[in-house]
């Protein structure tokens, strides 16, 4: 790709990029969230027209204009955006197979039920993956919706392949396995990965080559062997970075929010206890599918509770919908952001101030626009999210920056409790940082937040407690000062 520049509405996207991929080898794509990884690689996928600048491929010119001239030229994506990418109404196997059965049904070809579900299954075995094809799409995890869309890009013979951040709702184990996919896919069928990841070891473990975006613009481009890891960080952020994780000491006070034996119809959650105190960061450890994102979800209202307790400053309260959770002090940031987090086809700033309309209601009821609009400002600014202005969709931004209106709009609550569902999950590291120095923020002022999180590192830098899930439900209290990574991740497997 040579001087390829792309605007939209109000933003600059990338101005003059060139960029090259081998094939038969993996070639990382890194940069801050709204840096122009994704735009450069829906052009590559066909997604834009208006660009310019030109691409070649095995030195000749060609024309990448629309989805299927890329894919004739054997280009796969698997975007950033999940859910969007895939009809949650159709099952596994329609999902998987959607090209091929368009094609056919293009050329008035009859399609194949028990053939599109044995190629989907083959597909399915291929990648490692235990996923039913008959399953409805709706009704799969977030790390299995990533398998499927990945699965659809492997249906297909591909010889370039891009991989825009695959690894955000994935555990270790399915990461693993997805990396000996890649590796087999690059080494032995000479296919060209772009790999798109915000965790930085993943580039340093399987990659070959390293280009790094910065506003819209290569910043350097060489062999991952002769970058270190904070130098890219730097490069990647164009400033120092401290690696630590920011902790501020707060006193930690009473218990304000205890949870008692909570369980949910359908065993996603069975018989969660655990506490929360003024002024503590408490962990909620597992692996992906443990439970968290449900036990989130059920203490929030938004699963079903079976039975249980929930009691907030001694008080025992009900919490049957988000709109009791939210009424009563509660506050979420869904693992799903894009999903469940945020209003996509609202500007920003209606999202930064949905959560806490009260606020800015006057007694007369009609909105203070200007109250809303400097609130707004001020989230945008102490969370770096890139945005032209608070009046853009959200839609537009960058999908780490739409993660971070999801996780800001809630700073603009007065919550009691905040529980964060893997809320580091897309965004890039300088931007993590600013979510765990508002984290400590709303401790200092006294509230208690649960913060659910699969990575380890995380959970022992900036937890005070930590509760273990395995299996559905919590099987071990930690407190943080005293434990480690191996004695975490012992319990998240079933040990005892
Ligand atoms: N359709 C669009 N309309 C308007 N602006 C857009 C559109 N698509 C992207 N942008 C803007 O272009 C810039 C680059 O976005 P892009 O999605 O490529 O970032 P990214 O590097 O993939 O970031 P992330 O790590 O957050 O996914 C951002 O400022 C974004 O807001
Ligand atoms: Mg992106």
């Amino acid at each position: 790709m040579t001087k390829i520049a792309i605007e939209f509405p109000g933003v600059k996207a990338l101005s003059g990029v060139d960029f090259q991929v081998k094939t038969g080898a993996i070639h990382a794509l890194i940069g801050a969230n709204g840096a122009g990884k994704s735009t450069l690689m829906k052009i590559l996928a066909g997604a834009y027209s208006h660009y310019t600048g030109s691409i070649t491929i095995d030195g000749q010119q060609v024309e990448i204009r629309t989805p299927s001239a890329a894919k004739q030229l054997g280009i796969e994506i698997v975007y950033q955006e999940v859910d969007t990418a895939l009809v949650p109404y159709l099952s596994v196997a329609e999902n998987i197979m959607l090209d091929v059965m368009v094609n056919r049904m293009g050329k008035q070809q009859f399609v194949r039920w028990n053939e599109i579900h044995r190629s989907a299954q083959q597909t399915l075995n291929r990648m490692g993956v235990k996923i039913d094809t008959r399953e409805l799409v709706q009704n799969l995890t977030l790390a299995q919706k990533q398998m499927v869309l990945i699965a659809r890009a492997l249906s297909e013979q591909a010889r370039f392949l891009v991989l825009d951040e695959p690894t955000a709702p994935l555990s270790t184990t399915e990461t693993q396995e997805l990396f000996r996919l890649i590796k087999d896919l690059a080494y032995n069928n000479n296919v060209g990965v772009v790999f798109i990841s915000h965790r930085l070891p993943e580039i340093f473990e399987i990659c070959e080559d390293v280009t790094i975006l910065r506003d819209g613009l290569v910043v350097t481009h060489q062999p991952v062997s002769e970058v270190r890891p904070l130098q890219v960080i730097e490069l990647m952020l164009g400033h120092r970075f401290d690696e630590t994780y920011p902790k501020t000491k707060v006193p930690i006070g009473e218990k304000i929010f205890e949870v008692k034996n909570l369980s949910t119809y359908d065993s996603a959650v069975g018989n969660a206890s655990m506490y929360v105190r003024a002024g503590e960061i408490v962990g909620v450890a597992g692996l992906v599918g443990a439970g968290k994102t449900e036990l989130s979800k059920a203490i929030f209202g938004a699963l079903p509770q079976k039975q249980g307790e929930i009691y907030l400053k001694g008080r025992k309260i009900t919490v049957r919908t988000p709109y009791h959770a939210v009424q009563q002090g509660l506050a979420l940031v869904p693992e799903e952001r894009r999903k469940e987090g945020v209003l996509v086809e609202e500007p920003v700033y209606i999202n930064l101030s949905a959560a806490s309309l009260s606020l800015f209601s006057s007694a007369l009821g009609f909105l203070r626009g200007a109250a809303e609009h400097a609130s707004a400002r001020k989230v945008i600014s102490d969370l770096g999210i890139k945005t032209p202005s608070d009046s853009q969709k959200v839609a537009y931004l960058s999908g780490g920056n739409q993660q971070k209106v999801a996780v800001g709009k809630w700073l603009v609550t007065e919550a009691e409790v905040y529980i964060f569902d893997e809320p580091t999950k897309g965004v890039d590291v300088g931007a993590k940082h600013e979510i765990f120095e508002l984290i400590g923020k709303l401790v200092a002022a006294g509230k208690g937040v649960i913060y659910a999180s699969c990575e380890l590192a995380e959970i022992i830098g900036i937890t005070d407690r930590t509760y273990v899930m395995y299996d559905h439900t919590i099987v071990k209290e930690l407190v943080t000062a005293e434990t480690n990574e191996a004695e975490i991740l012992f319990y998240s497997t079933g040990g005892k």
